[in-house]
């Protein structure tokens, strides 16, 4: 069989996907495109020591017309859809990092685009994938704990370390204007996808700011974004993420249903503390507030026949350029794939959930995007914290006071990334 000719488009974060890539059975790395001229070596080297002559391009525009069926897209995580339409108006499949789309005009054109051209877009939100959440996924599906009423997702991760590595010193790096709720699907995107339904209402809140010296030091006053999500079930979900101080930071699940609940293994540091088991599920019996626990390290069968699987964030990283190569192939595997309408109800949560923040904490209802006539209000809805996008409709990227920091600050991290230039493909 005919194996799927793919591109990637980002070679930071993308050179997992080139590993994997490279390394997998049915699928072949023909083109990998990144400005950033250092990242392309890189890559070449990696392809040329499996024998794979791979071409690179720094214009995009150049990349696209490379023969290829699909391409991942690792690129700024505020430009996503928008270079996923172009993608599908080439006529390549699409696999996309987090997040899907920055407002609600883009991810309107990205799912008609997706209507349009009848193309195969697969978010890869790598989270649901890992061995707690997809084993939930799969036995929420199965029923065992009945009908979810509440869930709470929680990503907390701490980059102030590698925060020259991620974002080289530039004031406009999608990080350095990144809003508290954007980043929200590796903690809501699990719940969703686990329990099948759409968020229909969001409030969302924004912590204070931290402003240690430290953390100006490299203009970076962390903070957290929450939303409370309301499902078409009514269950209500709290989905927390952002950078607390924690180490190491923590990704934790767990759902509550109608028959029983399942969590996955929070990080403990109390060595005293009971850590062997990845998942854990309760399930009352016959009567009520009697049930019995089960404990254990999920294996999983998809991908089984795959020999090489990248290992990052938990394993995650395999399953999402797996499961998207599949779905083009039309094989079973593929059907874990997240689609597109998902994937913009994932990063609407955190798009409305903004909305709520700056208007003091009101629910914002989240529209249904399956119906083209609920997506009419949205179609020029281009309100964001991104200049260049909102035009006038620019948002405050803080609800708190905006810090101003001067360019000496931006060159001095700069100069700090520059010092460990050498790390930056080995930090994903
Ligand atoms: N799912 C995960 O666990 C995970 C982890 C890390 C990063 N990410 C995602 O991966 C994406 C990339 O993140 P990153 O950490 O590599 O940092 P990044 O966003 O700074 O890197 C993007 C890369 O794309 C290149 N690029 C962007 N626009 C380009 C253009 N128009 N032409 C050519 N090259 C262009 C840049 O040079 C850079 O190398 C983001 O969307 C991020 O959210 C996901």
């Amino acid at each position: 069989m005919k194996k799927v000719r793919i591109g990637v488009f980002g070679g930071g974060r993308g050179k997992v996907m080139v590993d994997q890539l490279l390394n997998h059975p049915d699928a072949e790395l023909v083109a990998v495109c990144d400005k950033y001229e250092p990242i392309l070596t890189k890559c070449k080297e990696t392809a040329e020591s499996k024998g794979v002559e791979l071409a690179v391009y720094t214009d995009f525009e150049e990349f696209i017309k490379h023969d290829m069926d699909a391409v991942v897209l690792a690129n700024y995580a505020n430009e996503h859809a928008v270079y996923a339409v172009k993608c599908m108006e080439a006529g390549k499949h699409v696999m996309s990092e987090v997040l899907p789309g920055e407002t609600p005009a883009q991810l309107v054109k990205l799912i008609e685009t997706v209507e349009k051209t009848g193309l195969i877009y697969s978010y890869a939100e790598n989270y649901c994938y890992m061995k707690a959440p997809f084993e939930m996924w799969k036995r929420y599906r199965r029923g065992d704990i009945g009908e979810i009423q509440y869930a709470e997702g929680e990503y907390i991760h701490d980059c102030s370390s590698i925060w020259p590595d991620i974002t080289y010193g530039e004031r406009d790096h999608w990080r350095n204007r990144m809003f508290a709720t954007f980043y929200c699907t590796h903690s809501c995107g699990p719940l969703i996808t686990i329990s099948g339904l759409r968020a229909v209402k969001v409030v969302g809140f924004e912590t204070n700011l931290n402003t240690e010296e430290k953390q100006l030091r490299i203009a970076l006053p962390t903070n957290a974004g929450i939303e409370m999500i309301t499902l078409e079930n009514g269950a209500v979900i709290k989905s927390i993420h952002g950078g607390l101080k924690m180490e190491p930071g923590s990704v934790n699940y767990q759902v509550y249903g109608t028959k029983g609940m399942m969590e996955s293994k929070r990080y403990r540091t109390d060595k005293q503390c009971d850590d062997r088991f990845d998942f854990n599920i309760y399930l009352e019996g016959p009567k009520l507030c009697k049930g019995e626990w089960e404990h254990y390290a999920p294996t999983n069968d998809v991908g089984a026949n795959v020999g090489f699987k990248s290992e990052g964030h938990g394993g995650s990283d395999f399953y999402t350029t797996h499961c998207f190569i599949e779905k083009i192939l039309g094989r079973p595997d593929g059907d874990w794939c997240i689609d597109v309408y998902t994937a913009a109800n994932m990063g609407m949560c955190g798009i409305m959930a903004w909305r709520s923040v700056l208007a003091g904490n009101e629910p914002m209802d989240i529209p249904d995007f399956r119906n083209p006539e609920e997506r009419e209000a949205f179609r020029d809805d281009v309100a964001c914290c991104t200049p260049e996008v909102a035009g006038d409709a620019l948002l405050p990227h803080t609800s708190h006071e905006t810090l101003e920091f001067p360019d000496e600050v931006y060159e001095e991290v700069r100069k700090q990334w520059l010092r460990e230039d050498s790390k930056i493909s080995d930090l994903f």
